[in-house]
């Protein structure tokens, strides 16, 4: 049994994810918790190469973002295992969304891949940072690779990710990012503290 608190934030380019993500680490850290914040793809040479490599397949880019969760979740145990609570900017659910519902690679197969290189570690609360797309994108100031694909692309990413938060109300807390940064952080504060002990 772990004794941390695994936390996740999803969402499309432009949701404000990251900032949520940071500053609640930071904020549990200031009431004395100890927090990790942290982020996927996660290995600096893995990242780089799927975010930039301009000629990657889908294939090619499902198998490396899988390799480098499989990485991550190695630290990301030894973290839970100490007590930490673990913030991470996005995990399994993305590769499950871009790959599966945007790419459209076989969900079920994605879905078997994620639990191969996560041992089936899950995170207990998943903050959804739900966008329109073109509000998303204008927000973005540089895009990746996948950032910069077609609307439709995102279209099939923001329904992938309600559809999924559908199907696992327990875990995921749906959030309209089009509301105040200072609303958002009030509700989620909130919440985590259910999920405290
Ligand atoms: P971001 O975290 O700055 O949004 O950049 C990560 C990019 O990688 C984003 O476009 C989503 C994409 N991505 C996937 O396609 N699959 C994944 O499994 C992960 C973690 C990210």
């Amino acid at each position: 049994m772990m004794d941390g608190l695994f936390i996740t934030f999803e969402g499309m380019e432009g949701a404000g994810k990251t900032t949520l993500a940071r500053w609640l680490s930071d904020h549990l850290q200031a009431e004395g918790m100890r927090t990790w914040f942290t982020y996927e793809p996660w290995e600096p040479r893995l990242r780089s190469i799927l975010l930039e490599h301009s000629n990657l397949q889908s294939t090619e880019e499902l198998l490396l973002f899988v390799a480098d969760r499989a990485i991550h979740t190695r630290y990301i145990r030894e973290r839970l295992a100490e007590g930490t609570i673990v913030v991470c900017d996005r995990y399994a659910d993305s590769t499950l969304i871009y790959q599966g519902y945007g790419r459209g690679i076989d969900i079920e197969w994605v879905r078997a891949l994620n639990r191969f290189a996560t041992g089936d570690l899950c995170p207990r609360r998943t903050y959804l940072l739900d966008v329109p797309v073109e509000i998303g994108l204008s927000r973005q100031r540089e895009l990746n690779r996948i950032g910069a694909e077609e609307i439709a692309f995102h279209e099939r990413v923001r329904q992938g990710f309600l559809q999924e938060a559908e199907r696992e109300p327990q875990r995921f807390m749906v959030l309209d990012a089009t509301r105040d940064l200072q609303e958002l952080q009030s509700v989620i504060w909130a919440d985590v503290h259910t999920h405290l002990r």
